[in-house]
């Protein structure tokens, strides 16, 4: 079951993050706190009593209609089974609803499968994606690569059926 996380996931979500090897890891703090002040514009995946995956994300202060993605992850074992692309799907289909209409996200450009990812998204919605500079390598402190720009739309509410 795919839906918004509680403040009782953050622990979870800090776990995949730290044993995905290739994330930030941000503190355990700012995981339960997004489990409460981010539970709309965030997912988590739900495998019998345990959490597959998760995606972080949050609506920009001065441009509300675009959804930053900050974090997806997906624990090892369920790896390669278009999970992550699911968790982004019904995450994208909540916020559309209620008015976003760009996906942007940063990326090194050595994460093949977050790129391919984000544009699987892109071509299932039938809409673009544009990569941009964003944060130069020389913003971080040494050791950490640049972040680039993917941006992702527009993307439009469904019509209702009639
Ligand atoms: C990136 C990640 C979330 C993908 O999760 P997933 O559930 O395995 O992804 P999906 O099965 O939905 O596949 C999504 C796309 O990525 C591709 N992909 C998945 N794993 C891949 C890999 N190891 N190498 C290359 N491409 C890969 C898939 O083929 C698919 O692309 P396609 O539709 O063009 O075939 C997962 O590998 C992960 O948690 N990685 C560590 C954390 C990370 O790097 N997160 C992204 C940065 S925020």
């Amino acid at each position: 079951m795919i839906e918004a996380p509680t403040r009782t996931d953050g622990a979870a979500m800090w776990r995949i993050a730290r044993d995905s090897g290739s994330l930030d890891l941000n503190s355990s703090y700012a995981y339960v706190l997004w489990g409460r002040d981010f539970a709309a514009t965030s997912v988590v995946a739900r495998i019998g009593d345990r959490l597959g995956g998760f995606v972080t994300g949050y609506r920009r202060q001065d441009a509300p209609e675009v959804l930053m993605v900050w974090q997806v992850a997906v624990d090892a074992e369920h790896q390669g089974q278009g999970l992550a692309g699911r968790m982004l799907a019904t995450l994208v289909d909540r916020v559309v609803a209620d008015g976003v209409r760009f996906v942007e996200t940063t990326i090194t450009s050595d994460n093949t499968a977050s790129i391919r990812l984000f544009t699987g998204l892109a071509r299932e919605r039938a809409t673009t994606i544009e990569r941009h500079d964003l944060f130069a390598a020389e913003l971080f402190p040494a050791g950490h690569a640049a972040e680039d720009l993917y941006r992702i739309g527009p993307f439009g509410a469904v019509p209702p059926t009639l």
